[in-house]
């Protein structure tokens, strides 16, 4: 989100900068360019308010403390494919790969995330993939780990894709969310947040 508002603060900056030179027509083309990149990043938001209606996960980022933790209890193996369905900005696949030798590939669907993650991406020593996709609409078989963080409904329409699709052994970890039907090889319970008073769960499934 951060890298999104300077993008925003810059375009402000230009524009007061051409009406300082009296460059009218310049500034006036420069304040319009801001409100059509509002505009649209409006529709994207309001999009994204109808999928979070109809049973899709909205954007809300996995915090430091659970990354941190699935670091530190799962082995990722070396050039193993990591996975993250509904990446946000990235910042799990960036924490994986700043530790681990994996490919991480990531899928995301919201532009306002999906932006902040290739800029960030941008100035990765070690780089990772992120497609702007639906991730129902691609093939999960070459991965190793899928990591996610989604909501019930789309948990449940998921479990079926993952049966189907996974190969054998691969790991599924995710944030706060159970499958309906599969139970769990593994359930990491986080202590409380001092500022929330949530306990994290984070559950590992394994592919027969
Ligand atoms: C709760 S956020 C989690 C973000 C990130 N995984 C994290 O843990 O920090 C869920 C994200 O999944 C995205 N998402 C939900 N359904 C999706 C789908 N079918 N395809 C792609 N992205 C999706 C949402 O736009 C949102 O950014």
């Amino acid at each position: 989100m951060i890298p999104f508002i300077l993008i925003f603060v810059l375009l402000i900056f230009i524009t007061l900068f051409f009406l300082n030179l009296k460059l009218y027509l310049v500034a006036l083309t420069s304040s319009l360019l801001i409100l059509f990149c509002l505009f649209i990043v409006l529709l994207m938001v309001i999009r994204e308010a109808i999928r979070t209606f109809k049973g899709n996960a909205p954007y809300l980022p996995s915090p430091k403390r659970v990354i941190n933790k699935i670091l530190e209890e799962i082995d990722f193996k070396n050039k193993a494919v990591v996975l993250e369905l509904g990446c946000g900005d990235a910042r799990f696949l960036r924490a994986v790969r700043k530790k681990k030798n994996v490919i991480a590939i990531g899928y995301e669907y919201f532009i306002v995330p999906y932006i902040t993650a290739i800029l960030h991406n941008l100035f990765l020593k070690n780089k990772i993939k992120i497609h702007y996709q639906d991730f129902f609409k691609t093939n999960l078989a070459e991965a190793d780990y899928i990591f996610c963080f989604l909501i019930t409904e789309e948990m449940n329409k998921l479990e079926e894709k993952l049966k189907r699709e996974l190969k054998s052994g691969a790991l599924v970890i995710s944030n706060s969310f159970t499958f309906k039907n599969w139970q769990p090889e593994k359930t990491i319970v986080i202590n409380k947040d001092k500022k929330t008073g949530f306990n994290n769960k984070i559950y590992v499934y394994r592919q027969p």
